[in-house]
């Protein structure tokens, strides 16, 4: 009797006490809106791992192992869905569903209990969890029938979600754009090229207006909400960022882009936006007003093969730090690393392989090489400690031609002339006009290697427009040069 008293008791406690936000969780935009602060007002630099099903797929140990080897490698966000792409039928590792009979307002407490435990797993390695509080299939399915979540529900799924889990960035809906037609019919246009008739689209708008709304009264005016949408595939809504959806919206509090993982050539009528040019979409975000933070928040994953096709070479390291310091240097406030096998923490034997990329386990492709050299590109912009926050992308610093796609120089610096830093994906020599920097001080010039985050000497003694030429050079051979007022 009074064992079992105590039990409930535990019980109601770990019910209630289920996430208590730490006073230092929350990240919010720098004043100048381009960059996070946390709390004390440090620069946050967002370097985001992709774990789509952390929560759904690994039990605790495995939880544990994952998120121990990205807070080793400097990742401080993991991006992780509540309502996921798995549809409502498919139970976690402990066999809970996430909702009773379906219902979006009728959460499974065991399912988030679990959620809970994995969120305080992570704060306690440092690390915080962007939420997808529920995946784009549950506002319609891909051939656009209606899902589960409309506006009549939106606002209290959003409510519930924000009272449990304040703090955490929150992605509203995922891989889908508010305004939706059916996918499969663009698939095949496009498979077949050519011309095709106008798509009539279907605006779910009211639908994310009502979860924001909801997380909002649930969590408070501090919410951190962002859409995540998907590639840019079709044409005749609005391009596919957040801000050019929901731009107006006082609830957007950061932007973001999925510049996603295909290089179709330009192949009307559907313009894909190509991955390797993850930094377009950057500046675009860049340009718009008022200033949100920006993030390339899907660029193709390491080990994915290029437009998902296993007759293609897959997304290797470099193509992935290529994309993440052009994103970072165009301006974005960090950048969101994926694994193709780490996404969906594929495991043999118990889940059936994406087919997006060769099929290996998430424990051996959590060691991709990329998953390390993310932490340089962070380490790269916080060193400039004078001024982290008064970063600005500047592409009037290179001179002459910066090529594009795997081969795109690209040029970022202290606003007041501080610093400079330049990231050549080559190697090849290139002339900088230096005139940015502030003049009459003595400045020390370095190359900054992305494999391993030293820096070496560069002997520069000059001023104006000069040519640096990196210790080596070739395809897939990058550098950054950083150029510093003492
Ligand atoms: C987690 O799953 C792995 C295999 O998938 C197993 O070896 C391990 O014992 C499990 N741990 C727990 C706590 O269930
Ligand atoms: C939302 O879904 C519920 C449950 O299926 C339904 O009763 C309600 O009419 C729907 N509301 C809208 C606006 O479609
Ligand atoms: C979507 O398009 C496919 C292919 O054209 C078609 O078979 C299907 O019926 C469409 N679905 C809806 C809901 O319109
Ligand atoms: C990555 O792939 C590119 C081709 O996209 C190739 O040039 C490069 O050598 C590869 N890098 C490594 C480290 O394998
Ligand atoms: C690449 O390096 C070689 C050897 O140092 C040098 O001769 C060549 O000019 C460099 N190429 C470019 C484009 O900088």
């Amino acid at each position: 009797m009074r064992l079992s008293s105590i039990a409930l008791y535990l019980g109601l406690l770990s019910h209630v006490f289920a996430w208590q936000m730490p006073d230092d969780y929350p990240i919010s935009p720098s004043g100048n809106g381009r960059h996070f602060v946390t709390k004390k007002g440090d620069p946050f630099f967002w370097q985001a791992d992709t774990g789509w099903l952390l929560f759904h797929r690994l039990n605790l140990t495995q939880v544990e192992t994952y998120l121990d080897d990205r807070a080793s490698k400097g990742f401080n966000i993991v991006l992780a869905v509540g309502l996921t792409q798995l549809g409502d039928e498919d139970p976690n590792r402990n066999g809970d569903l996430p909702l009773l009979n379906g219902d979006p307002t009728k959460p499974n407490e065991p399912y988030w209990e679990y959620i809970d435990t994995v969120v305080q797993m992570a704060w306690g390695k440092g690390i915080r969890i962007a939420m997808v509080p529920a995946w784009g299939y549950y506002v319609h399915v891909s051939n656009n029938v209606a899902g589960s979540i409309n506006a009549s529900n939106a606002k209290d799924f959003g409510n519930w979600i924000g009272k449990r889990y304040p703090g955490l960035p929150k992605l509203l809906v995922a891989d889908t754009n508010p305004y939706w037609t059916n996918k499969t019919a663009v698939s095949s246009d496009y498979t077949s090229g050519g011309v095709h008739s106008p798509y009539s689209f279907t605006d779910y708008i009211p639908v994310y207006d009502e979860m924001a709304a909801g997380l909002i009264e649930g969590e408070g005016a501090n919410a951190q909400i962002t859409t995540h949408s998907t590639n840019q595939w079709f044409e005749g809504g609005p391009i596919a960022l957040a801000s050019a959806f929901f731009g107006n919206k006082q609830w957007l509090t950061f932007d973001s882009s999925q510049s996603g993982h295909s290089n179709y050539a330009p192949n009307a009528p559907i313009p894909w936006w190509n991955a390797a040019k993850g930094y377009e979409p950057v500046e675009l975000m860049y340009a718009t007003k008022p200033a949100r933070p920006a993030l390339d928040n899907e660029a193709h994953y390491e080990n994915r093969y290029i437009n998902g096709k296993p007759i293609n070479p897959y997304w290797n390291a470099s193509d992935v730090r290529t994309g993440s310091y052009q994103a970072v240097f165009s301006g974005a406030a960090g950048l969101t690393y994926g694994a193709d096998n780490v996404m969906q923490f594929y495991i043999p034997g118990l889940f059936t392989p994406a087919g997006s990329g060769p099929a290996i386990s998430w424990a051996t492709d959590i060691h991709l090489p990329g998953s390390s050299q993310m932490q340089y590109i962070k380490k790269v912009i916080l060193d400039r400690s004078a001024s982290p926050l008064n970063r600005i992308p500047d592409q009037s610093i290179i001179v002459g031609d910066t090529g594009t796609d795997g081969t795109h120089l690209v040029a970022t610096r202290d606003v007041d002339g501080k610093w400079l830093a330049v990231y050549t994906p080559t190697g090849a020599a290139f002339t900088i006009d230096t005139g940015k920097l502030q003049t009459g001080k003595k400045i020390t010039a370095s190359w900054f290697d992305p494999l391993d985050g030293s820096y070496a000497r560069c002997v520069w003694n000059g001023e104006g427009k000069s040519v640096f030429t990196p210790p080596t050079n070739g395809t897939h051979v990058d550098w950054v040069l950083v150029l510093e007022v003492q």
